[in-house]
């Protein structure tokens, strides 16, 4: 495995299934032009010229993970709405597997819709209902997931506090890990619940939150995670630290692995990145330290771009080729290799 990347040419596995359940989003976003004051009332006017529609949340981890030729396949709710159907299309179109999608009732699918005027967001509207799901829901994810789990090799959990992933969601995934890559990354503070995952990948806010304390050191960031890693089992814990890049936790070893981007234009879904490649990798056979590495390039990846938050095979295998990266691999990688 480690060869493979040493040749900079990649190779992911691409016919076990990955499953992805979370919160998944419509992002919607009109363009204008806001140049005048409304004579109704002191606010200004956006003139529309055109829209966008693109995934979200959880929708936005499965993209990630087709952009790399994977096989996914989607849980998540959506209402019975015009919105869901945009969001089937857009599924559809990226590859990803809908016959896992539940439709409640009760529920309109969520939707960001993002006012821009001339490259400045100047409002958000939200539509959703971020409660949790009842039992009748519940009952309709669960049969979900039975039909979905038997042949997938590696689910991700993608919790954005809408309401899905909720203490029995999580009880039934932990008792179907077998042998499979399974990775979460919530915006919950339940990351204790993930007991056996194989990683969680939190970010330093949610950490905070887990414990319940201030992270004022390295310290304490240092303590945090390898706290993190013996209270759940899991094989390692992966707090994103933003600008300050991923450390990496083990039974073994603590790594951290910097952000190399200088040049950082947009840093949403940067998170969505990390997860779908780290499960990706792993679930292909890269050990956990390559599988972290190549997670911290596709991140540095996707930060440079603007809009888009996916990257390629391609991509990475050019980026593993750049002389920076090359030498932040031989001191990270093989390094931790030579000590093991
Ligand atoms: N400002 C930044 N500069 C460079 N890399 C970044 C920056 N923000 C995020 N990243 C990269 O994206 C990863 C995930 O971002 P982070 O903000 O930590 O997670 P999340 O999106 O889940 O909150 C980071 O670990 C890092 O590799
Ligand atoms: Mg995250």
């Amino acid at each position: 495995m480690f060869s493979e990347i040493h040749n900079f040419s990649l190779k992911f596995n691409t016919s076990k299934k990955i499953l992805v359940i979370g919160d998944i989003m419509l992002d919607e976003y009109w363009f204008g032009e806001m140049e005048r004051i409304s004579p109704e009332a002191p606010v200004p006017v956006l003139k529309y010229i055109s829209s966008e529609f693109r995934l979200g949340g959880a929708a936005n981890v499965a993209k990630n993970l087709t952009s790399l030729g994977a096989n996914v396949s989607i849980v998540g709710l959506v209402g019975n709405d015009v919105e869901s159907e945009r969001l089937k299309e857009l599924l559809f179109d990226s590859n990803i597997d809908t016959s896992g999608l539940v439709v409640s009732k009760k529920r309109p699918t969520t939707r960001k819709l993002r006012l821009i005027a001339r490259k400045q967001q100047v409002l958000r509207v939200d539509s959703e209902d971020s409660n949790q799901i009842d039992s009748e829901e519940l009952e309709k994810v669960i049969n979900s997931l039975k039909k979905q789990i038997p042949d997938c090799g590696a689910i991700i959990v993608s919790d954005y506090r809408k309401g899905i992933i909720t203490k029995e969601v999580i009880e039934f995934l932990v008792n179907s890990i077998d042998n499979r890559v399974c990775v979460a990354d919530s915006k919950a503070k339940n990351y204790l619940l993930f007991k056996g995952f194989t990683t969680v990948a939190p970010n330093l806010k949610e950490v905070e939150a887990i414990f319940d304390r201030k992270l004022m050191s390295e310290e304490d960031i240092v303590q945090s995670g390898r706290e993190l890693l013996k209270l759940l089992g899991s094989k390692a814990v992966h707090i994103t630290r933003g600008a300050d890049g991923i450390s990496l936790f083990t039974e073994e070893s603590t790594i951290n692995f910097p952000a190399f981007s200088s040049e950082v234009y947009d840093v949403t879904g940067a998170g969505d990145t990390v997860t779908a490649v780290l499960t990706l990798a792993l679930m292909s056979g890269f050990d956990m330290i390559h599988s972290t590495f190549l997670a911290n390039v596709a991140a540095a990846i996707v930060v440079r771009k603007v809009g888009t938050s996916t990257t390629s095979i391609n991509e990475i295998e050019r980026y593993l080729r750049e002389e920076e990266i090359r030498d932040l691999y031989n001191k990270i990688v093989l390094k931790s290799k030579k000590n093991e």
